[in-house]
């Protein structure tokens, strides 16, 4: 199945994306695709055979948010705890990614037609070499994008972004970019894989299991989180429009606490422009280097 699959919906879920319209929909919702291999043993297949429904229903997934009206979706398909998995499973969604990969790169005029914006968010170095390199050319061929924001979590934990994004502060002080006062949250949210987008609304696990697992920690403060029994690859649109019934119905208290905590923040925080200079000076030097990095990749 390619990324964009086009499906024809009833009319009863057209009827439904109305009713839920009339409601606030999420803008960005995010995905912990949970339950593939389950999946393969209760149908006796392949966990290969697993990973790749797993995938379809991505697709599908990624369509009925997009005739839902939801901009950006982030899906979490590799973590860093998935290099223990056995040697022939990361190989095998391995190859799974590169074929994947290779097939955005050849839908070159539907993914700018779409203006979809592509992104890996992770430590990509920890990724095959191949892998590295269609993953930069991807990003770099989607860069000026924005209709529609898809983001990739490959060797991806929250632990290992933050540790990342605290390299960077410290490699701006060590550059005298930075003084330590200058570090505070938006600082940080500005060093994450994730600066480009707006935290999610919505974060929907799949397989009964109820945790993060060390995905997107300091982005879900105020997310709406959604735990669905079933397994990822029997995901459906009851699925997608249950979660975002729920989401519907929790907005308005989510809503209240984070107004809570941005007045909280704005008393403490005092206007100080010599800081906002350095602040943006560094974050200029730091999208500098990634992107100076990212065509290396590309290119190498
Ligand atoms: C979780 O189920 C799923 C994964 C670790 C892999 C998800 C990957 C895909 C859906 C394909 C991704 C494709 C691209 C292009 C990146 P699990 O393996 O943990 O299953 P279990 O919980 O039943 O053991
Ligand atoms: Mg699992």
């Amino acid at each position: 199945m390619s990324w964009f699959e086009v499906q024809d919906l009833t009319w009863f879920q057209k009827l439904c994306i109305k009713i839920l319209q009339c409601g606030k929909i999420p803008e960005h919702v995010a995905f912990i695709l949970d339950g593939n291999r389950r999946y393969a043993k209760k149908l006796k297949t392949t966990v290969e055979a697993g990973h790749v429904s797993g995938f379809d229903t991505l697709s599908r997934t990624l369509d009925w948010c997009r005739h839902i009206g939801i901009k950006e979706v982030t899906v979490y398909t590799f973590s860093i705890e998935n290099f223990k998995r056995s040697k022939e499973e990361v190989n095998e969604l391995m190859a799974l990614a590169k074929n994947k990969f290779e097939e955005l790169l050849k839908e070159k005029e539907r993914v700018k037609e779409n203006g979809i914006r592509i992104k890996v968010i992770g430590n990509i170095s920890l990724l095959p070499e191949d892998l590295q390199r269609l993953i930069a050319r991807v990003d770099l061929m989607t860069a000026g994008n924005d209709r529609a924001i898809l983001n990739i979590a490959m060797a991806y934990t929250s632990k290992e972004e933050m540790t990342h994004a605290m390299e960077e502060i410290f490699w701006g002080t060590r550059e005298d970019l930075l003084v330590p006062s200058d570090v505070d949250d938006d600082l940080i949210n500005q060093c994450l894989y994730t600066w480009e987008s707006n935290h999610p609304d919505l974060l929907i696990r799949t397989s009964g299991e109820v945790r993060l697992s060390d995905f997107m920690l300091w982005q879900t403060a105020y997310s709406c989180l959604h735990f669905s029994s079933v397994l990822w690859p029997e995901f459906s649109f009851w699925e997608l429009t249950k979660a975002i019934l729920h989401y519907q119905v929790v907005h308005p208290t989510i809503q209240e606490a984070k107004c809570v905590a941005s007045r909280k923040c704005r008393s403490c925080n005092q206007l100080d422009p010599q800081k906002k200079n350095r602040i943006d000076h560094f974050i200029n030097k730091l999208r500098e280097k990634e992107d100076l990095a990212l065509k290396s990749i590309a290119t190498m």
